[in-house]
């Protein structure tokens, strides 16, 4: 099988990480295969905030929970309240994937371009997993000023997506996956 084709099939959803950091070569690598993401018109409307500071986010990470301390949806309430919740795993990188807010294209274009982070990551040995609670909270207000504020988010931009990096524990089991079936239909 080629090497693209096995990248694809062998890639998991890594959510214990080690504290190695993903290399500064091994990050622009990663963050130049999401800009070569498809994207619709060839618009790029997009932005790529990879973050490698812990206290930035362990503060991030704190105002996810604030805003789901608010919410009424119980499940996010209890990770709101708990000590323990941390939505990026503590993964040593976290890349936040924001566009337009305005654009019908935007969750298609910042979709393809997590896909490339993913496969790049696996590509290089680097786990990585998608993580949705800064989209599900990114219109909350002090999230919204944080992105703005501190991470230099574009103001008229939403968060569609984040990609937690870092390296799986050596001693992980690689997980089984089972594909649905009845999914693929082909017409000849
Ligand atoms: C839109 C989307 C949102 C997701 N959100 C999360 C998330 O917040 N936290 C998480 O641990 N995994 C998240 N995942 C990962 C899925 O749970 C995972 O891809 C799925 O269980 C299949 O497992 P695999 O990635 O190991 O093949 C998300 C995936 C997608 C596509």
């Amino acid at each position: 099988m080629n090497e693209t084709l096995n990248t694809i099939r062998t890639r998991r959803s890594v959510r214990v990480y080690t504290e190695q950091q993903v290399s500064a070569e091994d990050l622009n690598l990663i963050l130049e295969a999401a800009v070569c993401a498809p994207s619709g018109m060839n618009f790029q409307d997009w932005h790529f905030t990879a973050i490698q500071k812990a206290e930035l986010l362990v503060q991030l990470n704190d105002k996810i929970k604030s805003a789901f301390a608010k919410s009424d949806n119980p499940q996010w309430q209890e990770r709101g309240h708990s000590n323990t919740y941390c939505c990026y795993y503590h993964a040593p990188t976290l890349v936040i994937v924001s566009g337009k807010a305005d654009s019908p294209l935007s969750p298609s274009d910042c979709a393809c371009a997590l896909e490339n982070i993913f496969l790049a990551a696996k590509s290089l040995g680097i786990g990585s997993c998608w993580i949705n609670q800064l989209g599900q909270t990114c219109d909350d207000a002090e999230v919204r000023a944080f992105l703005i504020e501190e991470l230099g988010i574009p103001a008229d931009y939403k968060v569609f997506g984040c990609a937690a990096l870092g390296y799986a524990p050596a001693d992980m089991p690689v997980k089984e996956r089972k594909m649905k079936e009845g999914v693929v239909t082909v017409i000849r």
